[in-house]
């Protein structure tokens, strides 16, 4: 459903009528999100995977830490990935419990380390040999035992923005195999402290095209082999998240068969694999769930162009100014006979990359309007911060 046009009005899901919303909210900047379509992503996703005994996915909470969406995760039998203890804090304080998290990210400080143990969780995704080390270190300290996966870079080629890969040789995230024998004497030298559970990778966000990952997950097994010749084997397997939506279009389906296409891929790759599957997806289950609204302060119009100046901007929406990333932006009230014009849409910041979409063709925009940046749900909020002293956008779940 997501979004769709009633009789000129915009509205996410049935009964999101987002004029309405905008109106309520006094034309203030706003995250809006719809819990019913990361229901049924999650489910399709559930479903594409089906196949698989053993699958656990744990929702990348990097993409959309909002309590009400992570507790909405919870009840749906999700578990979660953390990348700090501040996003540790959030999952446990937003009813999962320490067995459903694991943490992944590649400087896990002394602190961070710690409270993972104290809080038991699931495992801790190992970045580098030093990381392996301290765990085992503070582990032993505490006369613990830690379970950890290695996480793994299988030097693959995403097709993706070269912002967002992480599984090619020059990124700075987990270890090519010519780390297993400094790996397995650390796992060695802490018998009792650090118990290999797994291995793990993250290849990179916004995939489209799933032969790198197919590639990714083929190099992952064939260093599970190898560990367990050398007397380590795994009981999971964790290739990542990454799969993407398409912004550039409102046709859903093409986002379902992308699921479908991705669920058949790991149960070729994986069906025959004893251990527990893990997924780690983000984007492709809040990424179409939320909009961000805002309101046309100003039209600006030079020699050479016309701004529709809004009160958002990049620090409410990084990804079009640090990614380039291209966000449908839609009017709340549809005209017919308003003509169409060509816009650049700018926000209130003090740089020239604050923009949220350039040369877009739109129909003609005044003072006042209210507009929709669409498929805003993922990387959103959870990157936002308050630049030129700004406030951040309210957040407004419907349910
Ligand atoms: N697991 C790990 C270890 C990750 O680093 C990430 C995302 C995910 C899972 C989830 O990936 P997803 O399924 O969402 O693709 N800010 C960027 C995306 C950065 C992704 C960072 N890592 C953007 O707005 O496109």
């Amino acid at each position: 459903m997501s979004l769709s046009y009633q009789e000129g009005r915009l509205f996410l899901g049935a009964s999101g009528d987002l004029q309405e919303i905008m109106e309520g909210n006094e034309g203030h900047p706003c995250y809006v999100y719809d819990l019913n379509d990361i229901r049924s992503r999650y489910e399709k996703l559930c479903e594409a995977l089906g196949g698989l005994q053993n699958l656990k996915v744990h929702y990348a909470l990097k993409a959309n830490g909002n309590p009400q969406v992570l507790q909405h995760f919870k009840s749906m039998g999700s578990c979660v990935d953390v990348v700090s203890a501040g996003e540790m804090t959030l999952a446990l304080k937003n009813g999962f419990i320490a067995k459903d998290v694991i943490f992944s990210g590649v400087a896990k400080s002394v602190q961070e380390i710690n409270a993972a143990i104290d809080a038991g969780i699931k495992q801790i995704n190992v970045e580098s040999p030093q990381e392996l080390r301290r765990i085992g270190e503070l582990a032993k300290a505490k006369g613990q035992s830690m379970l950890v996966a290695l996480r793994m870079n299988p030097e693959v080629n995403p097709v993706t923005h070269p912002y967002i890969t992480t599984g090619m040789s020059e990124n700075k995230f987990g270890m090519d195999r010519s780390f297993i024998p400094e790996l397995v004497r650390i796992l060695k030298e802490f018998p009792e402290s650090l118990k290999l559970r797994g291995l793990t990778m993250h290849i990179g966000s916004q995939l489209l095209d799933l032969d790198a990952m197919e590639e990714a997950i083929h190099k992952l097994r064939s260093i599970d082999h190898e560990l367990e010749v050398l007397g380590f084997p795994t009981e999971s397997l964790d290739i990542g998240g990454g799969v993407g939506i398409h912004y550039d279009s409102l046709d859903y389906e093409k986002d379902f068969s992308l699921i479908k296409d991705y669920g058949a891929m790991v149960e070729k790759s994986l069906k025959d694999y004893d251990g527990e599957v893990m997924i780690e997806p983000g984007r492709v289950l809040v990424g179409r769930a939320g909009v961000l609204l805002c309101q046309v302060e100003y039209i600006k119009r030079t020699p050479y162009k016309t701004f529709a100046i809004v009160n958002t901007g990049m620090h409410h929406l990084m990804r079009p100014a640090l990614y380039q990333a291209n966000h449908r932006i839609l009017p709340l009230l549809k005209s017919e006979a308003a003509p169409q014009k060509i816009y650049d849409l700018v926000g209130p910041i003090c740089e020239s990359t604050d923009f949220l979409g350039k040369n877009r063709p739109m129909q003609e925009l005044k003072q006042g309007d209210f507009l929709a940046i669409c498929d805003a749900g993922a990387y959103g909020f959870s990157m936002a911060n308050n630049y030129n002293h700004h406030a951040l956008p309210q957040e407004i779940i419907l349910d």
